[in-house]
């Protein structure tokens, strides 16, 4: 029984400095590599499954899988709402038993982005879960869509949002961006650690994928808990199950252990930059 609140994972990650990888599932197979990755390293980890995505893996199929995952894993795992846009979908998510959402109404101007999280806030505490919000805008929505144009995080907006509604998590716009970055990122860590004076809640890094290590570490020395990792995943599968596709050996069966190894790869890889390797206890 290892299904936890997401809470309890970022607060020992700020207590010992370092980050929590979430990690975007899609199917049974990114399930399974990625608890084989967190359980050969004794990390915690977070399972996570944005709004958007919901077409490709329908909430009321995919979230009993994924919190059943947690639930029999030998680590501690919090299961998360990504990108919640829709009240309705993030009660959903709840009612299915996600130990954590995030209310994303960062397009929104700050007033309504403040009134929306207190919403989700209010809502959460009732399923005893996590909240985590975001303020600033980054470039390019989770399925590649919206504007390339970012918005930094505004340090006063942080600060405004933290105390108005109270989200145990803050996702901020540094320079980092969803998807393929199409020159190598430069983060703001000026912006960082604005923020982090601002708020005393951890501040979550979406865009993983295309970070560099060096990077990485920089942000989990600024405050960062939480870092959010979908797009270098999801090619990790597709490469193995084209890598697959050359085997000599090919059948189903075959098809689908490259795919766990193909997302467990990436994920240990991750895992040991953000530093939570032995950190499951
Ligand atoms: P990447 O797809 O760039 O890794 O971003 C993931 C993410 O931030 C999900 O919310």
């Amino acid at each position: 029984m290892a299904l936890v609140k997401m809470k309890e994972l970022l607060l020992d990650a700020e207590k010992r400095n370092y980050g929590v990888g979430a990690f975007s599932v899609a199917n049974m197979e990114m399930v399974m590599g990625a608890i084989k990755a967190a359980e050969e390293l004794d990390s915690p980890v977070i399972l996570q499954v944005a709004q958007v995505r919901l077409p490709y893996s329908p909430l009321e199929i995919f979230a009993p899988m994924m919190v059943a995952a947690a639930e029999k894993a030998e680590v501690p795992i919090a299961v998360h709402f990504d990108h919640g846009t829709s009240y309705e979908c993030i009660k959903e998510s709840l009612d299915l038993g996600f130990t954590s959402v995030m209310i994303d109404a960062s397009t929104k101007p700050i007033e309504e982005n403040i009134k929306l999280t207190s919403q989700v806030v209010e809502l959460a505490a009732r399923y005893g879960a996590t909240v985590e919000a975001e303020v600033g805008q980054l470039g390019m929505t989770e399925d590649g869509k919206g504007s390339a144009m970012a918005i930094y995080s505004d340090p006063l907006e942080v600060k405004e949002l933290y105390e108005k509604a109270r989200p145990d998590a803050i996702a901020l716009s540094i320079g980092n961006a969803h998807g393929i970055y199409k020159e190598e990122p430069k983060l703001n860590f000026e912006v960082l650690r604005k923020s982090r004076e601002a708020a005393g809640v951890p501040l979550v890094l979406h865009g993983g994928s295309g970070i560099s290590d060096e990077d990485f570490k920089k942000c989990i020395e600024g405050g960062i808990r939480k870092i959010n990792v979908a797009t270098a995943t999801f090619m990790a599968v597709e490469a193995a199950a084209r890598k697959y596709s050359e085997s000599e050996k090919r059948d189903y069966f075959n098809l689908s252990n490259m795919m766990v190894l193909g997302a467990y790869e990436n994920i240990k890889k991750h895992i040991l930059v953000f530093g939570s390797e032995n950190k499951a206890n």
